[in-house]
């Protein structure tokens, strides 16, 4: 088993030009989500995420904040990004910096292998580079002379470069997409990279000749390296490049989780880079879509973006974690709306799912003395279960995390289904030996259903399934949550007879309306 192959997942390293919003946010809980999924499926699992932190844009901050590059960078990490993935719960395996001797050596070495390798040429750039992407732009990049992504003007550069043969890799790159029609998706990413790869390609520019914040060619150290070449080796250089035995027990990653306004970088450029250095590809870029505002994309260069603590500190991390996954088909663009966001809490986290809970806490414990009765079975709720946990298992691999959720919700409202269809509040009226049987079944198999909700959700709001764990009191016969197996999830009649049950707080507060 230790042998095994990692399911390694990586999210994109968040420039610290600012301080994290809600859209980094979304695809490092995406990763997350998925990453806990996986484990829960017993695989061995690696989860990265890090900070890009070289490059003109960075520089610029820091240079108008009166800082030098390197504290400046420390500051946001330390200060922001790092407590914020803290805080939102997120249980990535590593952390990149791009500062950080273990990445700049091993880049360095990969690109001397490339030059050694023939990839690698002098050349002059001349043409427009937008700071806000840190890119190379072509004509049909521009509207009106401006950025597409960040509204701003680009810079005309006119330098003497080095260049990666980026054009070598067109047709290798085309018949990889074909042949693997996973390896970028959702599907209108992949025709974006497949028609873009059908035009011209050009090579790349790989340094910067008027720039010194960055890691040196190693041949030539007026230049430094092109920000985006250094950062995407993130990803190999994080699990061992080039120097560990380990690395081809994590590389190739699984899953690339970026936004789709860096697609063309992961699914066009990274490839080629790993092509040229014979090393396997990445089995699969994912890119999400934008969280907008006012019908654009929310960014830090434009001061839109909100932070996650405005909308956590009201509705807790869970729901926060929960909403955009919820609410946004996985690949297309959405925004946030208090509206929306304090209606589904009200009606599926409260409601649906937290009053379950304590409703099926209070009334074991008030006519059970909380003690989980006798092991029943219901086969319309433990069919649906086996049926859902497929369904939603199905989803997660592709990354379809809105229906995943959706299924675990459609069981959820079974099962209040379930319970307003039995009164149990009215068979506990009745005295008689029946009636105290089935009461005691219809508690039981509530709570096996809220043991497979807990487990279920654990990935996607692991304190408040956490909470419920703690509550039903199953950690000791079954073990830790975070230990329970989909596979094994949708058995019916695991928790034990005479199981302990405790108080339950209110999974899901109401919350008190705004001024
Ligand atoms: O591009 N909606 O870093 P970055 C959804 N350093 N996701 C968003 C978003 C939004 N409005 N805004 C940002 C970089 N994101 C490079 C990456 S990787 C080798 C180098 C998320 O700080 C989304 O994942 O600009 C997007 O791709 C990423 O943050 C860009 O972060
Ligand atoms: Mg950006």
């Amino acid at each position: 088993m230790s042998e095994q192959k990692s399911f390694y997942v990586t999210t994109p390293i968040y420039y610290v030009n600012d301080a994290p919003h809600i859209g980094h946010a979304y695809t490092t809980i995406a990763g997350d989500v998925l990453t806990r999924w996986h484990r829960q499926r017993g695989e061995s699992v690696w989860y990265l995420t890090g900070t890009d932190e070289h490059g003109q844009k960075v520089l610029n901050t820091a240079t108008a904040n009166n800082a030098d590059p390197l504290s400046w960078c420390d500051r946001l990490v330390n200060d922001a990004w790092k407590p914020l993935w803290q805080q939102l719960n997120i249980a990535n395996d590593d952390f990149i910096r791009t500062t950080e001797a273990r990445h700049e050596s091993r880049v360095q070495k990969f690109l001397t292998e490339l030059k050694d390798a023939g990839y690698i040429y002098a050349g002059k750039f001349e043409g427009p580079y937008c700071v806000g992407c840190e890119e190379f732009k072509l004509p049909a990049d521009l509207l009106e002379g401006k950025c597409k992504i960040h509204s701003k003007p680009v810079e005309l550069l006119s330098e003497d470069n080095w260049f990666f043969k980026l054009s070598a890799f067109r047709e290798q790159l085309l018949e990889h997409y074909r042949k693997n029609p996973n390896a970028c998706q959702p599907e209108s990413a992949r025709n974006e990279v497949v028609s873009f790869l059908e035009g011209e390609v050009r090579d790349l520019s790989i340094s910067r000749s008027t720039l010194s914040w960055g890691i040196p060619v190693p041949w030539d150290t007026k230049q430094v390296i092109y920000v985006w070449f250094d950062a995407l080796l993130n990803y190999a250089t994080a699990v061992g490049l080039g120097e560990s035995k380990d690395f081809s027990k994590k590389w190739p990653a699984d899953i690339h989780l970026v936004g789709k306004d860096i697609l063309r970088f992961h699914a066009v450029i990274w490839p080629a880079m790993l092509m040229a250095a014979k090393l396997p590809v990445p089995n699969q870029v994912f890119a999400h879509g934008w969280l907008l505002v006012a019908g654009e994309k929310m960014s830090k260069s434009k001061l839109t973006g909100i932070a996650p603590s405005e909308i956590t500190n009201h509705f807790g991390v869970d729901a926060f974690r929960y909403y955009f996954l919820r609410a946004i088909p996985f690949g297309s663009d959405g925004s946030f709306s208090w509206e929306d966001m304090s209606a589904r809490y009200t009606s599926e986290l409260a409601n649906d799912f937290g009053n379950l809970a304590s409703r099926t806490i209070a009334m074991l414990e008030k006519y059970f003395d909380g003690k989980i009765p006798e092991v029943a079975n219901e086969p319309k709720l433990s069919g649906a279960l086996q049926s859902t946990v497929k369904a939603a298992d199905l989803a997660i691999s592709s990354l379809d995390f809105q229906g995943a959720i959706l299924q675990i919700l459609d069981f959820c409202k079974l099962v209040n289904g379930y319970v307003t269809e039995k009164e149990p509040w009215k068979l506990a009226k009745q005295s008689d030996a029946a009636n105290k049987k089935e009461l005691g079944d219809v508690l039981y198999n509530t709570a096996e259903a809220l043991r497979a909700l807990a487990v279920l959700f654990n990935s996607v709001m692991p304190q408040t399934c956490q909470k419920l764990w703690r509550a039903l009191g199953v950690e000791k016969t079954l073990g830790k949550l975070a230990d329970q197996r989909i596979s094994n999830v949708a058995k019916w009649g695991q928790i034990p007879a005479g199981t302990v049950t405790s108080k339950i707080e209110i999974l899901f507060p109401k919350i008190e309306a705004e001024e």
